[in-house]
């Protein structure tokens, strides 16, 4: 069964054709498929850019609230997701708190999307990283991307330090040393004025309050230290470009004249969020809809 729970479903020969269908318009999907999207955790981008792009592939959609659901009765994840498998869902796109909630879901068999698991992954995010790069360069391989900020706590740095490595990019790391793992796996950790000199791809994260046990609340300090100001801006290269995948704190990890700056590609990110989401949508759909083939013939 096709489906996303990490890049590690998909090939590098399968990545390169999800970002080559993203920049293709796709036609509106031939068979009558329900999608369930169930937001365990707050979303903005990766929730209404999934509805997005469903719409636009003609998918029948559900809303799923945990709030209004039997999981307030404890109904436990296993057996909601199951439900919705028994009721006819063809696809869930679940975003969920606890990493690696998709383990242990063998009896699944509904293939399922991954929104974002905790700190875990967020492989639609790195999809559209993926493509906002290849669209700016034109190649992956060789581009030095800086992740900077709270990067043990983040799902995006996770997914994507090892998938840009995987296609021939450096990856190195800047911020406060005690959010940095404890395995750099030979990953560099830059200060944020060497970062903003040598990087290609400044790849700025918010700090992620919501997954910190205690220590530091450095906000008042934290863009003089270790954020991209308007000073550390004016030394990067010309070619260099912002990313983010927000939400952004404007003047804590990037001062706010930058969000919209000419280098900042944090909007693009967005709009390439539903390219990116289609692409993925329609190629799982379609492998089951392959696969329901095979099992009639
Ligand atoms: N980038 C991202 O995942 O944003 P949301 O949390 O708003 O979906």
């Amino acid at each position: 069964m096709k489906q996303l729970r990490t890049l590690q479903d998909m090939s590098i020969s399968e990545i390169e054709y999800l970002l080559c269908q993203a920049e293709t318009p796709l036609q509106k999907m031939k068979h009558d498929y329900t999608v369930v999207n169930m937001f365990f955790e707050p979303s903005t981008r990766t929730k209404y850019s999934f509805e997005m792009a469903e719409a636009s592939l003609g998918l029948h959609r559900m809303d799923f609230t945990s709030e209004a659901s039997s999981i307030e009765k404890g109904e436990s994840l296993y057996d909601t997701l199951k439900t919705f498998e028994a009721i006819g869902a063809d696809l869930l796109v679940i975003r969920h708190p606890k990493p690696k909630f998709y383990e242990n879901l063998e009896g699944l068999n509904v293939p399922i999307i991954n929104a974002g698991d905790g700190a875990g992954n967020h492989p639609t995010q790195s999809l559209l990283d993926l493509l906002t790069m290849k669209q700016e360069f034109g190649r992956l391989h060789g581009l030095h991307v800086v992740i900077a900020g709270d990067v043990v706590h983040s799902r995006v740095a996770n997914t994507n330090a090892s998938i840009l490595e995987q296609f021939g990019a450096e990856v190195s790391y800047a911020g406060p040393r005690e959010w940095m793992p404890d395995d750099l796996k030979g990953r560099r950790h830059l200060t944020m004025d060497e970062a903003a000199l040598q990087a290609d791809v400044m790849m700025m994260l918010r700090i992620q309050r919501e997954r910190h046990v205690s220590g530091r609340d450095c906000a008042d300090s934290y863009l003089e230290n270790f954020g991209l100001t308007e000073m550390r801006e004016a030394s990067m290269q010309d070619h260099a470009i912002i990313m983010h995948p927000a939400p952004v704190n404007r003047g804590v990890e990037i001062a706010g004249s930058l969000v919209e700056c000419e280098r900042s590609r944090i909007f693009r990110q967005m709009k390439n969020g539903v390219k990116a989401r289609q692409a993925v949508l329609s190629y799982i759909l379609e492998a089951k809809g392959a696969r329901s083939y095979e099992a009639i013939v």
